[in-house]
């Protein structure tokens, strides 16, 4: 049931979609990714772009796909097939079987350039307006490459480098910021890459065991590689999210980070591809300038991360609740009194070492879920006893589950049964 954090952003985005296009013409005239005008291109400092003079002719994409062993991939919008110009012509059936899914985001991660987040595709190839309007790549990137090792990004920035070309990394697609994704960009795509090894780790700040995660690996496939191992490694709510690109690189919040710290917290070493095209290793004793700015300095800000290292802890028990109760059939103080009560338990929950994800509407209130690892099903419910006694106090209906189960991914999957995005939002 659990949704992802960015569930708010999410709605506001699907809200922005569907809305006017008068809206959205207005929004994409400040958006910063807006690509400049030619004249203003010509005379400021601003990347090559489709068009400019600058752009490599056909002859030097070639020889650089060649170079990749044939990993360059040319865009053709997600949503090309219901539409008719440019691209390969209107299928009905692609395009019904794409409308079908397009909100869930596995339709996105094996797509090498499209995102989850709407707002950032600039409706140049919505699948949902009619085939008469034209696709055009708008805001994807022109070109992505299909990287497999450090080599493969060490070819793309020299190649953007000497072209003057947008460089774009993206893993899944899922950035709400509209990283993934860029104007005449070349995108490396690094959703491919993904290798997980438990390594035995020593180092001056850390003995145990340590989990090296190569760019693609998504969140779940984390969680399931380190159960199979009998540890617990940190990660996010949402399963596809990648754990090694800019969630971890932006912090990382997630259901164990009360007990743990947070992922970027749990980084003993980063493999990574600077913008000069050296491929370091940047750990708390090597690069370390480069090591603290990727613990939170936020996604491809300081480099291209080809792997990272991540401390491991032994698998415990987790206790999980969800509450929800709405304000329905009672009055407005009584809901928020018992919002407020909630509220005033979450420093004992936080300190217990539970992660709560809480989301409040003015029509209802939901826990979804409390995370609690290494407690009790018992000190849980203590935990939810004060918000639970206000409830019976006022008579106001509540649904409250809870329960203690062996693993970390036994919670985590009871607790984030695949949730239909369809309604509300791209990514999840
Ligand atoms: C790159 O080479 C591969 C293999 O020859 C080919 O399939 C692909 O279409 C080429 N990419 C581009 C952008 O031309
Ligand atoms: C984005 O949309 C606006 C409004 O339709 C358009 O003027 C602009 O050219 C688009 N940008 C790109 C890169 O296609
Ligand atoms: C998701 O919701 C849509 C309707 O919005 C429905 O057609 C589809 O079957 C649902 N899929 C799943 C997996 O629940």
């Amino acid at each position: 049931m659990a949704r992802c954090l960015v569930l708010l952003l999410a709605l506001l985005a699907s809200f922005i979609f569907f809305g006017p296009v008068r809206t959205l013409t207005l929004d994409y005239a400040s958006s910063p990714q807006a690509p400049p005008r030619q004249a203003e291109r010509a005379k400021s400092s601003c990347r090559c772009f489709p068009g400019d003079a600058c752009w490599p002719e056909q002859n030097s994409w070639d020889a650089f796909n060649r170079t990749l062993g044939g990993k360059l991939i040319a865009t053709v919008p997600i949503a090309a097939p219901c539409h008719n110009e440019a691209f390969p012509p209107y299928d009905a059936a692609r395009c019904d079987t794409l409308r079908n899914t397009y909100f869930f985001p596995e339709t996105h991660l094996e797509n090498p350039s499209s995102v989850m987040a709407p707002f950032f595709t600039n409706n140049t190839c919505n699948p949902f307006l009619p085939a008469s309007v034209p696709c055009t790549l708008g805001y994807y990137v022109s070109y992505a490459v299909r990287a497999s090792d450090a080599s493969d990004y060490q070819k793309t920035i020299a190649f953007t480098n000497k072209h003057n070309i947008r460089l774009v990394i993206r893993n899944t697609g899922h950035d709400y910021n509209g990283k993934s994704t860029g104007a005449g960009a070349v995108s490396i795509w690094t959703h491919n890459m993904k290798s997980i090894e438990l390594k035995d780790y020593r180092s001056l700040s850390f003995t145990g065991k340590a989990m090296k995660m190569s760019a693609g690996v998504e969140v779940k496939e984390a969680y399931e590689f380190a159960d199979s191992r009998g540890v617990m490694v940190i990660g996010g709510n949402c399963p596809t999210v990648g754990i090694v690109g800019g969630y971890s690189q932006g912090g990382g919040h997630g259901p164990l980070v009360s007990k743990f710290g947070l992922a970027a917290d749990q980084v003993l070493e980063w493999e990574v591809v600077t913008a000069a095209g050296r491929l370091l290793t940047a750990t708390p004793d090597q690069n370390q300038d480069l090591y603290w700015a990727l613990c939170g300095g936020g996604g491809g800000t300081y480099g291209a991360v080809v792997s990272l290292t991540a401390k491991t802890y032994p698998a415990t028990t987790v206790s999980s609740a969800t509450i929800s109760f709405t304000n329905t059939g009672y009055n407005a103080d009584e809901f928020y009194d018992a919002v407020g009560t909630l509220i005033e338990s979450l420093p004992s929950m936080v300190d217990a070492g539970a992660v709560v994800i809480w989301l409040i509407t003015p029509q209802a209130f939901l826990v979804e879920p409390a995370t609690a690892p290494g407690v009790s099903k018992a000190d849980l419910d203590n935990l939810f006893q004060p918000l639970i006694d206000n409830l019976q106090e006022n008579a106001v209906p509540y649904t409250y589950m809870s329960q203690e189960y062996p693993t970390y991914l036994q919670s985590y999957n009871a607790m984030n049964a695949p949730w239909n995005v369809s309604q509300n939002q791209l990514g999840q």
